[in-house]
């Protein structure tokens, strides 16, 4: 059979046997355990087993001689496969059943004892997870792999009572090779052990196998893991070219003869092939080796290309056949987008020609009160706040991200820095990622770029973020090592790393990337432009405006350490850490250097830990490389007492940790949808404490003229001066009732909006982002619920303990209200408002459809229900 024959017989074969390519979900029916068996001792610290996990992914060392020799690895049976929990006969039936994804940390009691910096929960120590599973008969004469997206981390893999690998970074996807050790036609058991050191994050990392889970079953002549790669090197209206390389893995002790065949067709929205092939590659002969891979390159053109933009989120999908002896032997589809991009120096960030401001966002990878582990709908939804504010591109500081992210992105619309360490040989942690670097940084770059590098929405590669070399006069040579390993895998991408340092925009780093990346610099852009005028100008980290959703603290002080009380911070917007500003600062900087590409702000959303300026240990001075300003700020520590605070999670974000968004969240939209009218009016205006008081009033909006009324009385109209982005109203005397603005663009009435004085609590609102959920048991529902006066107004300062309780398929997962000090445990279904607002997240149950119905009460108030479908 030719290659073109099997190419039109084998959509059909490949969805209807299992003789090609398996990737099963391998979620479901884990059992866990905190803890280690007594015997261990410190037998499985990483020193001790770093030999026999290290042959992990060596296939993804370019210097083969590093590779560790076949056979290994072969742990001392004595106490490595002499562990009882990874045993396959040990008696787990005590053990907790439950589904991936799942993080340990989220789930417990927040303690006071534990540090902020990593928000006070209890995500470190060891822990156990154990899975029985089949393995067919079938399964003999195949390669059965385990890919795992992400485990938080330092994992070790038993099969069957072998240690059969591991990955020490948590945030890398990964795969282990079962076979060797499976029992085809029996039950075969997985144990897989985490241990996360104390002092190994600057922020909350999760504990767990907190991402998906899969089963990938090949022939033993197969498509690579990662193994294809789109790129698109010609792009116009009226043609495409695409390049479609191709690795293959020979698993056998013989040569392999192959055919390939190649499809391109439209996607949908799953990425999966739609209609009739568009382009067909020339069927391509090729041999691979006995244990050796082997690649093939395709170029297929396209005319009339659909492309890849923000708006039209437009995708193809490469199919690739593998035959051999006429029969076929696997398929893989790969989506990929068509867009011509170009990071300028002198002209910004260019899709598809015309120029994007980068108007981005840097996001950890907590969601908020589900903790890291991953949900789709919760990633969803953050995307989905962060485009009504008009952000269009995430930083996914300071790690690889979910791959269900990257896909988000791609389909909504989102530009993409993919970020790949937050340090490098020298550490900002006792136990970071430093002590793994030298083994693990080439794997994980490798398999970071392997994995993303198909993604339309990924613009650029960040090798690194604040990194301590930047401090040695040698440094930059590393940040060379590392670029150059990005390159090998991906030469259409620029790299960048995000500098704290000055000196790093001319002390060689510079040299070796293709954008620089000033974190909180932007009173050096006009500098490095005149100095560097051909390299790009990226803001990778800005503003770190801190902000708590409706507090506000008078007098308005206006240095940027002011607005502090009661374990919040004022959110007139004016108030930063030393080395951070306001967004009106670094747009004022933007505006005058044009060319900077745009800016990533930390952050969009609240995340866990990292409560500055609430912080209870010195992490932030690493952000001095300075000796003079390190000294100061190990000063003002010292004074501080480094005092254990309430704070659990951090003030930065544009938006607050259950997903509501604070004045800030205005304020950005204001600058990112210049045509969108609207008009934001802070503070609230229910101050009866403050009759008489100067209370200053400050509105965002998209305006350029703004005339704003208290009670029906002009307070006058401003016009908004050049480099000006707020319009301040500072001297107001505050009386009760109405406050209005009206506002106009170029002339003409734009947008208006008000802020009264609300009578007292008197009832519950309940209004849910989606009222039909999928039964699947991972669907969700956030459920908004507002104390509101009696004619339905948010009562801004209320904060009423609210009761919750479901009825029907489903179940409350979790609680929140973005309060940065509120330690009452996610998972309660009590909850105190916060300043009006408190958030319900509802999970469906695995198919059992049918009505929902969420009841919230609160003393003394009218309480509310919300009737919702799960299908
Ligand atoms: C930056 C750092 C971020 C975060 C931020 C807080 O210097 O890169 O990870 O710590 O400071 O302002």
């Amino acid at each position: 059979m030719g290659a073109a024959d099997a190419a039109a017989l084998t959509i059909s074969n490949a969805d209807s046997t299992q003789s090609v390519r398996e990737r099963i979900a391998f979620n479901d029916g884990w059992l866990f355990r905190q803890g280690d068996p007594a015997h261990i001792g410190g037998a499985l610290d990483y020193e001790r087993v770093r030999d026999w996990v290290l042959p992990t992914g060596d296939h993804l060392l370019a210097d083969a001689t590093r590779r560790a020799p076949a056979g290994t690895p072969t742990p001392d049976a004595n106490y490595t496969n002499g562990t009882t929990w990874a045993q396959p006969d040990f008696d787990d039936t005590k053990w907790r059943a439950l589904d991936l994804p799942h993080d340990w940390g989220v789930e417990g009691d927040f303690r006071q004892d534990l540090p902020g910096e990593t928000g006070k929960l209890p995500w470190f120590g060891t822990a156990w997870y154990r899975k029985h599973f089949d393995s067919p008969a079938s399964d003999a004469g195949r390669r059965v792999y385990l890919d795992i997206d992400g485990a938080m981390s330092n994992a070790l893999v038993w099969l069957n009572g072998r240690l059969i690998g591991g990955w020490p970074y948590g945030y890398t996807s990964w795969r282990v090779d079962l076979t060797p050790h499976l029992r085809p036609g029996e039950i075969n058991t997985l144990a897989i052990r985490l241990d996360n050191a104390r002092e190994s994050s600057r922020w909350y990392p999760g504990g767990g196998l907190y991402r998906n889970v899969w089963l990938v079953k090949t022939n033993p002549v197969h498509v690579a893991q990662w193994g294809v790669f789109v790129t698109t090197p010609v792009v116009t209206r009226e043609a495409a070219t695409v390049d479609i390389a191709v690795t293959l893995d020979n698993t056998t002790a013989t040569g392999a003869n192959v055919e390939l065949a190649l499809r391109v067709f439209e996607a949908d929205a799953q990425g999966r092939p739609a209609g009739a092939p568009v382009a067909l590659g020339e069927p391509a002969r090729v041999k691979v080796d006995a244990a050796r891979q082997a690649n093939y390159s395709h170029t297929v053109t396209l005319a009339a290309p659909r492309l890849w933009s923000l708006a039209a989120r437009h995708r193809y999908v490469a199919e690739t056949l593998v035959i051999a002896s006429g029969a076929l032997v696997d398929r893989v589809t790969t989506p990929f987008g068509i867009r011509k991009t170009d990071t300028t120096a002198d002209r910004g960030f260019l899709l598809n020609g015309e120029r994007v401001p980068i108007r981005g966002v840097c996001l950890h990878h907590d969601l908020g009160a589900l903790g890291a582990a991953i949900n789709l709908r919760a990633m969803e939804r953050q995307l989905e706040i962060l485009r009504e504010m008009g952000c269009n591109a995430i930083r996914t500081s300071h790690n690889p991200p979910a791959p269900e992210l990257l896909e988000l992105c791609d389909l909504m619309g989102f530009l993409v820095m993919d970020e790949a360490f937050d340090c490098w040989a020298m550490g900002k942690k006792r136990d970071d990622y430093s002590r793994f670097f030298d083994d693990w940084h080439e794997k994980d770059l490798r398999a970071l770029v392997r994995r993303d590098r198909n993604h339309p929405c990924v613009i650029q590669w960040s090798i690194g973020n604040e990194i301590r070399e930047q401090g040695r006069s040698d440094g930059w040579k590393l940040a060379a090592r590392l670029a150059a390993i990005v390159r090998e895998e991906d030469r259409t991408r620029p790299i960048a790393c995000g500098f704290n340092g000055v000196r790093s925009g001319y002390s060689g780093f510079h040299a070796v990337m293709d954008i620089v990346g000033y974190n909180y610099k932007p009173h050096e852009y006009a500098r490095f432009r005149a100095a560097h005028p051909h390299i790009p100008l990226l803001g990778a980290e800005t503003a770190s405006t801190i902000s708590s959703r409706g507090e506000y603290f008078f007098p308005v002080g206006e240095n940027k350490n002011d607005g502090r009380a009661d374990n919040q911070v004022s959110s007139y917007d004016l108030y930063a850490p030393r080395w951070a500003t306001t967004p009106d600062d670094e747009w004022r900087a933007q505006d005058e250097n044009p060319a900077v590409l745009g800016e990533f702000v930390w952050t969009g959303f609240d995340y866990l830990g990292e409560p500055t300026p609430y912080n209870d240990d010195a992490t932030n001075l690493l952000n001095f490389s300075d000796p003079v300003e390190r000294a100061r700020a190990e000063k003002e520590l010292a004074e501080l007492g480094r005092v254990r605070t309430l704070a659990r999670s951090s003030y930065f974000g544009i938006i607050d940790l259950a997903g509501f968004p604070k004045d800030r969240f205005y304020h950005y939209q204001a600058r990112w949808r210049p045509d969108l009218p609207m008009a934001h009016i802070l503070p609230h205006w229910n101050w009866p404490e403050r009759i008489g008081e100067i209370t200053p009033v400050h509105v965002y909006t998209s305006a350029d003229e703004a005339e704003l009324f208290l009670n029906g009385k002009s307070l006058g109209r401003k016009k908004r001066s050049p480099l000006e982005y707020r319009f301040r109203w500072d001297e107001i005397v505050y009386e009760p009732g109405e406050l209005k603005v009206l506002t106009w663009k170029n002339g003409r009435p734009w947008a208006e909006a008000a802020r009264t004085t609300t009578g007292p609590a008197a009832k519950l609102t309940l209004g849910a982002d989606r009222a039909a959920l999928r039964a699947d048991g991972q669907d969700l529902s956030f459920i908004t619920v507002t104390i509101a006066d009696r004619d339905g107004r948010p009562v801004p300062r209320a904060r009423n303990l609210i009761r919750f309780h479901v009825t029907g398929p489903a179940e409350i997962i979790a609680t929140d209200n973005g309060d940065a000090t509120d330690h009452t445990a996610f998972r309660s279904t009590a909850r105190r408002a916060y300043n009006a607002l408190a958030l319900v997240i509802i999970r469906s149950r695995p198919g059992s459809p049918g009505a929902i119905t969420l009841t919230a009460e609160s003393d003394g108030l009218a309480g509310a229900r919300v009737d919702l479908r799960s299908e």
